[in-house]
């Protein structure tokens, strides 16, 4: 793209501030920004006043495949879970591309010890949680790690460095997701260098969408992979490719399931799993109304009471059809570290503009069927999301200390 080109497609967008500092550039900074205007996709920006792409349907209950129920059939779906597993047609799928800010860790949070007397990273305890299934199936599981471009390297090197945490490297896939541009409360890019476009990688529902980009798929075919566990890098707790949980899904005739933990209230801020016009969706904990909070199941329980842990499994053939779906875009108020005016870089204190995300939740609502599937939440939920106080290393230590894993 030359420079007419590429003021011409910012022009469209109103952008053409992007290229303000272009005069000054080295030639090899005005061939990288060049390239940059090319690849950006500018078309979100322009929701940043008017967010009509996430208009919800009529939202009902659905409900969960509770603890006791789950309790009567554990061998059964373990053994249909192991045998899967033994098949190769489970792999794994580690959202490790966020960018952790309310932790405040500056290197990818996989990397953030959480151990007291010896070395506990968060990748390990993921990867200690994975090894405990290889050993039961005796077979090993594909990992796929997504990171994005602002901490791909570092991750990979880390993995190394630790020798996988005794994972066979053979069977860690790395991909990178799409980055997109950042902008201000007006839908103006921000500029990171005078070369460059503020980006922020695009949310965890580009997940599938970007290990089809990279091609492997192929991989995945060749292997004989059918279902993908997608799941965040922040609970330390959670098991992973849980042979009960997969036997569950397949069992009940599921081409989804979504791991769940009974809400403490109802305004707890998790997102409940619901139906959306009869489909599976996720209901946030904001948009529950009244009614909605005080709805009861036959049970005569809260019927939007159980809260998604971001852990889900799909079947891999359901997700090809869906990977030109348009997912609803999420506008977050963010910290974007910008130039200013006089073209000095500035870190914000404050949250000064918006990162425009798809979210993996919202590919639930994609699929034809789900399963809620209970887990104990003191034994299974433990997110890191924060340096204190809920959700955070503190929580997730004490909760670890309670299930005898030693920091
Ligand atoms: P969070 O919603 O907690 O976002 O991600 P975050 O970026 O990690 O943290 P904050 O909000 O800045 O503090 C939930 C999961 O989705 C992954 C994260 O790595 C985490 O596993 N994620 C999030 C991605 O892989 N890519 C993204 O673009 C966003």
């Amino acid at each position: 793209m030359d420079y007419k080109q590429a003021y011409e497609k910012l022009e469209r967008y109103g952008q053409q501030h992007v290229l303000n500092y272009y005069e000054e550039l080295t030639q090899q900074q005005q061939q990288a920004l060049l390239e940059q205007i090319e690849t950006s996709d500018f078309e979100n920006l322009k929701y940043c006043k008017d967010n009509t792409t996430n208009r919800r349907g009529k939202i009902t209950s659905l409900a969960a495949m509770q603890l006791e129920q789950i309790e009567k059939e554990r061998e059964h779906y373990t053994a249909i879970g192991l045998e899967t597993i033994r098949q190769g047609k489970v792999a794994a799928v580690l959202l490790a591309g966020g960018m952790g800010t309310r932790l405040g860790f500056e290197e990818p949070k996989g990397m953030y010890n959480i151990g007291i007397t010896k070395e506990v990273y968060i990748f390990q305890r993921l990867i200690e949680n994975m090894l405990d299934v290889v050993r039961q199936a005796d077979a090993w599981i594909h990992l796929f790690v997504m990171t994005s471009d602002k901490n791909h390297e570092m991750t990979m090197e880390f993995f190394e460095e630790k020798d996988y945490f005794g994972y066979k490297k053979e069977y860690v896939h790395f991909f990178v997701q799409d980055m997109v541009p950042a902008s201000d409360y007006n839908g103006k890019v921000y500029m990171e260098e005078k070369w460059k476009i503020a980006t922020s990688p695009n949310g965890n529902g580009g997940w599938f969408s970007s290990m089809y980009k990279e091609g492997l798929l192929g991989m995945i075919k060749k292997a004989g992979i059918e279902w993908l566990n997608v799941f965040a890098v922040d609970n330390v707790l959670q098991r992973i490719a849980d042979p009960c949980f997969v036997g569950a899904t397949i069992s009940n005739g599921c081409v989804a399931g979504a791991k769940v933990v009974k809400k403490v209230s109802p305004d707890e801020r998790v997102g409940a799993l619901c139906l959306e016009d009869g489909r599976p969706s996720i209901v946030e904990y904001y948009e529950l109304t009244d009614e909605m909070k005080e709805a009861k199941d036959e049970q005569g329980q809260p019927a939007y009471n159980f809260g998604v842990i971001l852990n889900y499994l799909f079947k891999e053939s359901m997700l090809e059809k869906i990977v030109d779906g348009q997912l609803p875009l999420h506008i977050v108020e963010k910290k974007i570290p910008y130039l200013d005016e006089q073209g000095n870089y500035v870190e914000p204190d404050e949250p000064n503009g918006y990162k425009y995300e798809t979210l993996v939740l919202d590919m639930i609502h994609q699929v034809d069927n789900c399963l809620p599937y209970e887990v104990e939440r003191s034994r299974e939920f433990a997110p890191i999301k924060n340096a204190t106080g809920i959700d955070s290393v503190e929580s997730a230590r004490e909760l670890c200390r309670l299930n005898g894993i030693e920091l």
